[in-house]
């Protein structure tokens, strides 16, 4: 297959009405917070343990058609002895990979971060391709205060998006490009639509100075909301009508998905914001979820490490893989919380 059809037949697997992402791609310090939350130990066999429970867990490819890996998972194996992507795509859910290596202080830019990972990326993409992943990850990270962030982050950070995602589709791999403007702070809802207006006009016009395919690349950007320390929380219908305001001036309708990371908001927060984004359709683009602790905090709680949870946290994801699903549509009803 040529390299077009291939990110296109990609594309076209995780992109699907009512389906989402599960962001499984943790690096090892994260995954080690996250297990300190139960008093878990993060040893190799309690992360491969952990993803094991997640990528096992029986009717996930109804609601989840893609699942972002870390690469130590990519080389891992469930317990049955499959490699984790050829489980993952025997399930339906396309294997995909986190690349970037983290984020840095941007240099002569107090309070502003520059992501690292460019450098070999192509050779990476080989042996990832050879593991099974056919799509990719890379996470900007933008700080908001009065002043951040600067101009040059946002230049900075857009240029390696852009270079990220052309090394990515020459591989034949689908980028996902993640812009993440942090709900840090005490900004207000007002402040943060901004900082995403300019961030996201950025990404765009670096990605097509790079010669990006949007048809062939999703979008995974933060939603718009007031700081997690503002005094006035945003509401819901708040959300959903900022963010699908600045989306609609900023992303292309080429752009086939948009999935949105769930930042540190609540499992009921993200699914409740992604629904009513969905009602005010119709969008040009399918808006869905990529969540990472909005699909996992539930059944790692429930889990604890304990073999004998491992139904009941199954049970949990698999509920916020449905809520999500539902969300994604514009068909999710608070009341089924309940069940
Ligand atoms: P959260 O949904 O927990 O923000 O994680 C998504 C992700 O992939 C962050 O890079």
């Amino acid at each position: 297959m040529d390299t077009r059809s291939e990110l296109q037949a990609t594309v076209n697997a995780m992109v699907q009405p009512g389906k989402g992402l599960l962001a499984a791609d943790e690096s090892g310090p994260t995954i080690a917070k996250r297990f300190k939350t139960i008093g878990l130990e993060s040893s190799e066999e309690n992360r491969r343990a952990y993803r094991n429970l997640l990528l096992t867990t029986p009717g996930l490819g109804e609601f989840v058609s893609g699942v972002i890996l870390y690469e130590e998972t990519l080389g891992q194996k469930a317990d049955d002895g499959t490699p984790f992507p050829q489980l993952s795509a025997r399930n339906g859910i396309v294997p995909g990979i986190k690349v970037d290596l983290g984020k840095i202080p941007l240099a002569l830019a107090p309070g502003d971060e520059i992501t690292e990972g460019l450098d070999g990326l192509a050779k990476r993409f080989v042996d990832y391709k050879r593991q099974g992943a056919r799509f990719a990850k890379w996470r900007a990270v933008y700080n908001i205060t009065a002043s951040l962030p600067s101009r040059l982050a946002i230049e900075a950070n857009a240029d390696s998006l852009a270079r990220y995602a052309a090394i990515s589709q020459e591989a034949g791999i689908v980028p996902i490009v993640e812009p993440e403007v942090l709900m840090d702070g005490d900004h207000t809802i007002g402040r943060s639509a901004e900082v995403t207006e300019a961030v996201l006009h950025e990404v765009f016009n670096a990605l097509h100075r790079h010669r990006v395919v949007l048809e062939h690349i999703l979008l995974k950007p933060s939603m718009v909301l007031a700081g997690a320390e503002h005094a006035q929380q945003s509401s819901v219908a708040d959300i959903a009508a900022h963010t699908v305001r600045i989306l609609k001036r900023t992303v292309p309708s080429a752009v086939p998905g948009i999935v949105f990371l769930s930042g540190g908001q609540s499992p009921e927060e993200a699914t409740a914001n992604l629904d009513a984004m969905n009602r005010l359709g119709p969008l040009p683009w399918n808006l869905s979820f990529s969540y990472g602790r909005a699909l996992q905090e539930p059944p790692l709680q429930a889990w604890r490490g304990q073999a004998s949870n491992v139904k009941d946290a199954q049970a949990a994801l698999l509920k916020r893989a449905r809520l999500n699903s539902a969300a994604a549509l514009g068909k999710y009803d608070a009341a089924q919380e309940k069940n």
